[in-house]
């Protein structure tokens, strides 16, 4: 592993390891055993969108494993005033350990890494959100035991998220199953691959998708930068909520995963949210744990 750019690029293999070394460190952390892994590494944070979860989990994750986060905000950077990113990678190449980024376009982060001589990593484009996924296959891992045999749902618009749980999904051997409306649906190349590699459903039927599902997972249906097309949105996603209709066809003991932040009565209702608030902030929490494995393993 030299980048975490998409998981499409880590192998299934790969993907495993970093969830046992994320185990091991939260297994440590609760017994207050130090990992100083990556004492005196700098890790550069760029961010170009809000974050609560990437920005707090990746700062506290570097403190822990004895190295710095300096948070770099991306209108502060020269980058906010058109400095190219080609030439921001070889700048902060020179400085930095390990670069996050948090951005728009999936092919600044490609083009980061590719300039750059040091390891990036993808804290969400508009294309996908690997990090979040680790700590969300770290958390069904936690709870379910296995991913053997395990149904996937995915209710809502077919966005970064989906696009990196159907990878993740698959790579880890579970069904997958995303519910959107016609016009909002994953990425076709990564539902193609998927389609070769495994077992995905991708419908506008919420029944189907849901029925027996083990996981059911949603997110908000106007991400960071759609923020003008909420109305439309409110309109195309009717009917898409998590609620207790949903959680009828899944199974009985379905846990409810959100990468959050959460829209209650958008895309999940109250009483479902907090019937499953302890696997959701299990979830977030795990967003610590899996961060800091995969900055071990990229930056050690
Ligand atoms: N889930 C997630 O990435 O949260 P933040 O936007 O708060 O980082
Ligand atoms: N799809 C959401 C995820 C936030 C963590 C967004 O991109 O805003």
């Amino acid at each position: 592993m030299k980048h975490l750019l998409k998981l499409a690029d880590l192998s299934s293999e790969e993907i495993l390891s970093v969830l046992n070394l994320a185990d091991q460190l939260k297994y440590e952390r609760k017994n207050h055993v130090e990992h100083p892994y990556l004492k005196g590494k700098q890790l550069g944070m760029i961010f170009q969108k809000s974050s609560t979860r990437t920005r707090v989990s990746f700062e506290v994750g570097m403190n822990e494993l004895g190295g710095n986060a300096l948070f770099l905000s991306g209108s502060d950077l020269q980058l906010g005033r058109g400095e190219p990113i080609k030439d921001t990678a070889r700048v902060l190449s020179r400085y930095l350990d390990g670069i996050m980024i948090r951005t728009y376009k999936q092919s600044d982060v490609e083009e980061l890494a590719e300039y750059g001589s040091i390891p990036v990593i993808n804290g969400l484009t508009d294309h996908c959100h690997p990090c979040q996924v680790l700590a969300d296959l770290m958390t069904i891992r936690e709870y379910k035991g296995s991913f053997r045999g395990l149904k996937l749902c995915f209710i809502g618009d077919g966005n970064n998220m989906a696009n990196s749980l159907i990878v993740g999904g698959i790579k880890t051997g579970m069904e997958v199953a995303i519910a959107c409306p016609e016009g909002y649906r994953p990425d076709g190349e990564i539902c193609a691959w998927a389609e070769r590699n495994g077992k995905l459903l991708v419908t506008d039927d919420i029944a189907a998708a849901a029925k027996d599902a083990d996981v059911v997972y949603t997110d908000v249906w106007a991400s960071m930068g759609q923020e003008s097309e909420k109305a439309v949105r409110e309109k195309a996603f009717c009917g898409y909520c998590v609620d207790g209709r949903v959680m009828a066809l899944a199974k009985a003991d379905a846990m409810v995963l959100h990468c959050l932040p959460a829209h209650r009565g958008e895309e999940i209702a109250e009483d479902v949210f907090e019937a499953h608030a302890q696997e959701i902030f299990d979830e977030a929490e795990n967003r610590l744990h899996a961060q800091k494995a995969v900055l071990v393993k990229l930056l050690k």
